[in-house]
């Protein structure tokens, strides 16, 4: 299983880098904000370090206005993965990008049957939110067990990354069942 660092904090990559644990790094607006730098200044700190998938979000809702920034993102280097929400206008703007050769990032799957939309749309990535499933009194890690099972039972290309991972146990039942990816702090 691929561990990414769930992170836009420099030293924090570096410190996972050095440590052999580090295949990618997920970002989100909220960790640039506490950053303290402009998305800009991350994009060139965070992309050109890892080796591996940064995964940078758009901050838009329409179609169009999701195109042009994942076009934009998607030019700041070979290893971009954009960051998509998973909404209709997302979905869209996944389809386009599978067409036009860039990696996507599904994000805020809450369902099974949102990651089968996300996967049948060409994501390269889906990304389900177990720990704010568990929030909720829903089981977050069941999530990612019918996910796995749908993907496996019809050979989507789609990985399963699992995030918001709250506890080394999450990523320990995610390796469990056969997750690609689990996206965690650093902590
Ligand atoms: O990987 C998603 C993450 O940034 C959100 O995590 O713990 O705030 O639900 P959390």
């Amino acid at each position: 299983m691929k561990f990414f660092i769930d992170t836009a904090d420099i030293d924090e990559i570096r410190e996972a880098i050095s440590m052999g644990m580090c295949d990618g790094v997920t970002t989100n607006p909220s960790l640039v904000a506490k950053t303290g730098k402009t998305f800009k200044q991350v994009i060139d700190e965070v992309v050109g370090l890892v080796d591996g998938p940064v995964s940078l979000e758009v901050t838009t809702t329409t179609y169009d206005e999701m195109m042009s920034q994942a076009r934009e993102l998607a030019g700041f280097g070979d290893n971009v993965v954009v960051k998509l929400p998973l909404t209709p206008a997302g979905l869209k703007a996944c389809q386009t990008c599978f067409k036009e050769g860039i990696a996507t990032n599904v994000t805020l799957c809450f369902s099974p049957s949102q990651a089968l939309l996300a996967a049948k749309a060409g994501a390269t990535y889906i990304s389900p939110f177990v720990g704010r499933l568990d929030d909720v009194s829903t089981e977050g890690m069941k999530l990612i067990e019918d996910i796995v099972t749908i993907y496996d039972n019809y050979d989507f290309e789609t990985q399963v990354l699992v995030a918001s991972i709250r506890h080394p146990q999450h990523v320990v039942e995610a390796a469990l069942m056969g997750a690609h990816v689990s996206t965690m702090p650093m902590k």
